[in-house]
């Protein structure tokens, strides 16, 4: 989910500047509720429909390739599949143990009090919540390492697209330091992040700081899409004056969790490769195209959901699980902090209240549709009436 976009740029964007993303996106949709599996244009088949969509990411044939979001490194190096599994574990493990009513009054506490860019403020407040769970709350050092990378060079890509040279050399750098935090580092981590083995050097070091990104990343982009919720009246399509908004308080907070991943989620598109011809619905794919499974279009089709435009916590209490959600993807390689991200948006909907006294200011006219799909720029401005954060 780190870098889907050499798969799906052509479809969302590219490097996107200002609403041309979100304008592609809006496209798609409506392309999709035309004709929910077709060709897009040479290389590219979309799949919105949720029987299909969910039976290309199972796979079970093996006519599709994945290529590893999370766990690779340099140019997307993958890494071997032992130590996949090991880094699952530690980390499904460290979610469970994570107490998560504490991490989301964190997170909505730091938020309250930040000031400046909210796209930044949301994972920096994300990160502090998961301190505890990656191990950096005890290591100044690395902490102040992690909030470098998240703060500056995933920030730089979420609202810019793509990092120029210098941040790009700046994150390599920040790799190999962060790989000799971790020799001496007595954090509870796997053997493969705490000294060179499987993974050598910067390449543990960037390993590490996507472990953290991927707990991070998207978690503080649901806080971001919350904050706007309760904020912005229409938000990416979706009207949030009166009964709407009111529902983020009346709703079942697991339900408003599910509804705000519904229609905002942050992996706004799953690719995968084809290896072998097949046919998928009524379009032959063939090898080396590009499948895209539009996750933003299919959780808004109106074919899958009833009152698919408004923001209805309600539909939860209904149908539970239906088909075509799928904002952690599914099959191999699907999100393994999903039941985690479930109850930390759940709870920081608990404590949203607080969020109400944000002074938000949309700068942005659109939704950002970057390497994930998040609000416009906003700027949180401190009640004397000044962003005094960076900007
Ligand atoms: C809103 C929050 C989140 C969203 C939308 C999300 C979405 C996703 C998606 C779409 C993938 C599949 C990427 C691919 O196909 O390459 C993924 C993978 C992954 N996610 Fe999440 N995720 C979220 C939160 C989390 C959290 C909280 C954790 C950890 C506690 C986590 C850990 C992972 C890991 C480790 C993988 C890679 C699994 C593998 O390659 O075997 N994610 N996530």
């Amino acid at each position: 989910m780190l870098d889907k976009l050499p798969v799906v740029g052509r479809l969302l964007g590219g490097r996107v500047a200002d609403d041309a993303g979100w304008r592609r996106m809006e496209a798609l949709l409506r392309k999709c509720e035309r004709r929910p599996v077709h060709r897009a244009w040479i290389g590219d088949v979309v799949v919105c429909d949720a029987a299909l969509a969910r039976r290309a990411l199972l796979d079970s044939e093996g006519r599709l390739q994945r290529r590893p979001s999370v766990w690779q490194f340099g140019r997307g190096q993958a890494v071997p599949a032992a130590t996949v599994t090991e880094l699952n574990r530690w980390l499904h493990g460290a979610a469970a143990r994570h107490d998560v009513d504490t991490a989301a009054r964190i997170a909505v506490e730091r938020l309250a009090a930040a000031s400046g860019d909210l796209h930044r403020a949301c994972l920096l407040a994300a990160l502090e919540s998961v301190a505890g769970m990656l191990g950096f709350d005890r290591h100044p050092e690395l902490a102040a390492a992690v909030q470098v990378y998240i703060g500056e060079v995933f920030h730089a890509k979420l609202v810019d697209a793509r990092l120029d040279d210098a941040q790009a050399a700046r994150a390599k750098a920040l790799a190999s330091r962060v790989a000799a935090m971790l020799d001496g580092c007595d954090a509870d981590l796997p053997p493969a992040l705490h000294t060179d083995g499987v993974l050598v050097g910067a390449a543990r070091g960037e390993v590490y700081l996507h472990a953290v990104l991927s707990v991070v990343g998207a978690s503080g982009v649901m806080l971001a899409w919350l904050a706007c919720a309760l904020h912005i009246d229409e938000l990416a399509g979706i009207d949030m004056r009166g009964d709407a908004r009111a529902r983020l308080f009346a709703g079942k907070p697991e339900h408003v969790a599910l509804e705000l991943l519904r229609l905002w989620p942050p992996a706004s598109a799953h690719g995968r490769r084809v290896l072998e011809d097949h046919q998928v619905g009524p379009v032959e794919a063939l090898r080396d195209d590009d499948l895209v499974i539009p996750v933003f279009a299919l959780h808004r089709h109106r074919d899958a959901w009833p009152e698919a435009r408004i923001f209805s916590p309600q539909r939860w209490q209904d149908d539970p699980r239906p088909t075509a959600f799928m904002p952690f993807s599914a099959g191999p390689g699907a999100c393994i902090g999903s039941q985690f991200e479930i109850r930390w948006l759940a709870a920081v909907v608990r404590h949203a209240a607080t969020l109400r006294t944000l002074r938000l200011v949309q700068v942005g006219r659109s939704p950002r549709a970057n390497t994930m799909f998040s609000p416009p720029l906003c700027r949180l401005e401190t009640p004397s009436g000044t962003a005094t954060g960076s900007p």
